[in-house]
């Protein structure tokens, strides 16, 4: 399966003689080194790419370089150096027309406040990606319906925006981005604005519409939690650079320094960490040959904990053909709470307190 988005060394230099900027920047030079001339480097040598279907999640304090960067993913923002591909086609390449054709098709933003015509309908502000498109206005009416319901706003078609809350105004942005069927999804902090549970609630949305319409997203946030909750993969950026790409648990368990390590104390980790994240895999040889109860490795920490209490002795994670692949016993689980990022030292044997045999059931 080919990528649907690739970036391969992107850099986007503000100032005077950016393309001597970029040789520096190869050369090892920092921001700060050129940020001392009035040149400013918002994005670094960001490569990645991003599979068709998957949320990729781009996640860094303030400054880092994030809108620059997915600025750049659908041409408004030309690059300095790099090029960014789409369906195997490089938008460094395209003309302006072509660059507006793509964008007006294929690839559709939400912004973090998004703006709606206050004197249009819901359904007509939903619509909007379609009107720009010249789509007849029968067909355009019914996708951005379509596209509404599928943001639990069936019924408010005829509202004013003002009519609307502040989580509901967004779902229409949403919509709006929905109804074009861009294969392409660009969320700049679409959810930052919103209060937490209704922010909440917006991400289980995503995550249930993703579910079906398995758009290939790219969502930008700074909130660690948010980034774990809805990435396939998560870059991880700091000072125009991309420090660490990865998923949720390789974040969490293994960052890539301290400067990733030290946003994952506030996550809530029992809702990133499975238990093939956290079990001893240094069971060799043993074989499953008991029926008590097992995780598999996708088990997610939260049943791991319950099926933990339930048994007196360690939890087997056990394989599609329910061979042995880890054991994870209870002081472990504890061990993963805390927040040392890594595996914490195991401080039970694995083969359970009494020395008896952790097997699982065939
Ligand atoms: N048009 C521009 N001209 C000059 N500098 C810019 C421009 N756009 C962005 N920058 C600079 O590039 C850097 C990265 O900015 P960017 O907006 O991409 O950060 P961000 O990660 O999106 O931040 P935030 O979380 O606050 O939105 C900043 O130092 C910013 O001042
Ligand atoms: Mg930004």
């Amino acid at each position: 399966m080919s990528s649907r988005l690739e970036a391969e060394h992107l850099y986007k230099v503000f100032g005077r003689r950016p393309g001597e900027a970029v040789k520096r920047l190869r050369e090892g030079a920092d921001r700060e080194e050129l940020r001392a001339d009035g040149t400013t480097a918002a994005v670094i040598d960001a490569s990645f790419s991003v599979e068709p279907g998957h949320i990729f999640v781009v996640m860094g304090l303030s400054g880092s370089g994030k809108s620059t960067l997915l600025r750049m993913l659908n041409g408004l923002s030309e690059p300095t150096a790099g090029s960014v591909r789409f369906d195997g086609q490089d938008l460094t390449g395209l003309s302006d027309r072509a660059l507006r054709e793509l964008r007006s098709k294929k690839i559709s933003m939400v912004f973090q406040h998004f703006a709606l015509f206050p004197h249009r309908s819901v359904r007509d502000n939903a619509a909007y990606g379609l009107a720009v498109q010249g789509v007849p206005r029968a067909e355009r009416e019914a996708r951005a319906d379509e596209a509404l319901a599928l943001c639990g706003l069936a019924g408010w078609e005829d509202s004013w925006p003002d009519e609307l809350s502040g989580g509901m105004q967004q779902r229409v942005g949403l919509a709006r981005a929905l109804a074009t069927d861009a294969d392409l999804l660009l969320m700049d902090e679409s959810f930052s604005a919103l209060d937490p549970l209704i922010r909440r609630d917006m991400q289980d949305q995503l995550l249930e519409l993703q579910k079906t319409l398995k758009k290939t997203i790219v969502f930008i946030t700074h909130d660690l939690n948010e980034a774990m909750r809805l990435g396939d993969r998560i870059a991880v950026m700091r000072d125009g650079r991309i420090v660490q790409t990865g998923t949720a648990e390789d974040i969490l368990v293994r960052p890539a320094d301290d400067y990733v390590a030290s946003f994952t104390k506030d996550v809530d980790r029992s809702r990133v960490l499975t238990a093939g994240a956290v079990m001893d895999t240094d069971v060799r040889g043993d074989e499953a040959d008991c029926d008590c109860e097992t995780a598999t490795p996708d088990t997610t920490f939260a049943e791991l904990c319950a099926i933990s209490a339930r048994l007196t002795h360690p939890v087997a994670v056990v394989g599609a053909d329910r061979e042995l692949v880890g054991v994870v016993p209870r002081q472990r689980l504890v061990g993963f709470l805390g927040d040392e990022p890594g595996a914490p030292e195991a401080c039970d044997s694995p083969r359970g307190k009494s020395g008896e045999k952790v097997t699982a059931g065939a």
